[in-house]
């Protein structure tokens, strides 16, 4: 437990209130609403994903989906394609999963209670507390890693026994600082803090409004705080996928909608019979190979390398047998639902422009 005096405490809150209202951001789209399902959405788009990414896909999102109930009827491949590009596309099939649950067991509304929205697909303890926060005024504690980056240093908190230590005494610490009124300011200015102050590398030290009760400024160990558990590396995994176009079109496969990229269009992985077998089942005789540059690409869990074989064919037969399987037209490959990294090599192969 990180023991603090209460006048110490109301000082935290007092000065990141003051400067939120002074210097924080006030005009991102979600602070223009107090619509919860307008909220839910960018709080669900900025787990994990930068404000400056989100912008475009929440505008994109809310113009296609503009009330829970349009979400919770629209086909999930159609949520996905809108997702296409913002990663960790679990948050996209939640979302789905979260609007119909909302809408069947609980007459659309979500509640103004934390705990009940933390219980429902997709919505962890920080992103139920930040909705409570901004669509119905509630005291509650958000603890994201930005935040845990502004208390980390400002208290000094040290690492414990383990990870799960560690998170107690961090939300037990973002419970006592929580302001007696002025909660949204609080929690945005905490946000705002935490992205544009407090950074991870080179902190604005000096423009920041916890500068004087700071230990970590006050001990010169901004660079050693927050302290972390070591983390083991990520394992790798290799995949070999094909890249099969008629200079048209490039063969594409829906993947199984659980596991990695679950629901998305992608490159068919290279099943083993070798790339000539693979062309003949699916109708085309190869006419050249060419391997690419292997793609990198990090998941929560582990690094994954993708070796891509680009085969030019000639398309035989008319149509692809597997249902899974489709030629996607080149110029439609920067509006499919296809992983990030994938529309980034079809697009840099020069193919889709
Ligand atoms: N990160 C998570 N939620 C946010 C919000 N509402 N505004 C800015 N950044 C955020």
């Amino acid at each position: 437990m990180v023991d603090i005096a209460a006048s110490a405490r109301s000082g935290f809150s007092r000065r990141v209130i003051g400067w939120q209202k002074a210097n924080g951001r006030h005009d991102l789209p979600w602070q223009q609403t107090g619509d919860p399902y307008r909220i839910w959405l960018s709080e669900i788009m900025l787990q994990q994903t930068q404000v400056q990414t989100v912008i475009p896909y929440y505008a994109r999102f809310l113009a296609r989906f503009p009330t829970l109930s349009v979400l919770a009827g629209a086909p999930v491949d159609s949520v996905l394609e809108l997702w296409s590009g913002l990663g960790y596309y679990a948050r996209a099939r939640n979302l789905h999963r979260c609007a119909q649950t909302v809408l069947v067991e609980r007459a659309g509304k979500f509640s103004a209670n934390p705990e009940e929205n933390a219980r429902l697909p997709g919505i962890g303890r920080s992103t139920a507390a930040a909705i409570s926060v901004f669509a119905f005024g509630r005291q509650a504690a958000i603890l994201d890693g930005n935040v845990k980056r502004v208390l980390g240093r400002c208290f000094a908190v040290e690492s414990g026994s383990s990870a799960a230590q560690d998170e107690r005494t961090m939300w037990a610490l973002a419970e006592s600082l929580l302001p007696a009124s002025g909660i949204e300011s609080y929690t945005q200015g905490m946000m705002d803090l935490g992205a544009a102050v407090c950074r991870r590398s080179k902190p604005a030290c000096g423009a920041c409004p916890l500068q004087e009760i700071c230990i970590a400024r006050r001990d010169g160990r901004q660079a050693e705080l927050p302290q972390r558990q070591a983390r083991p590396a990520l394992p790798q995994r290799v995949s070999s996928v094909l890249l099969l176009t008629d200079g048209r079109r490039v063969l594409v496969e829906r993947r199984p909608p659980m596991g990695i990229w679950g629901g998305l269009l992608s490159l068919p992985e290279e099943p083993g019979q070798g790339a000539e077998g693979f062309a003949l089942r699916h109708g085309c005789r190869l006419l050249s190979t060419r391997t690419l540059a292997p793609i990198r690409h990090s998941f929560t869990h582990f690094r994954l390398i993708i070796q891509v074989l680009r085969c030019e064919v000639e398309v035989l037969s008319g149509g692809v047998s597997e249902t899974a399987v489709e030629w996607l037209p080149l110029e439609n490959v920067a509006a499919a639902a296809l992983p990030a990294p994938i529309k980034r090599l079809l697009l840099a192969a020069r193919l889709g422009r």
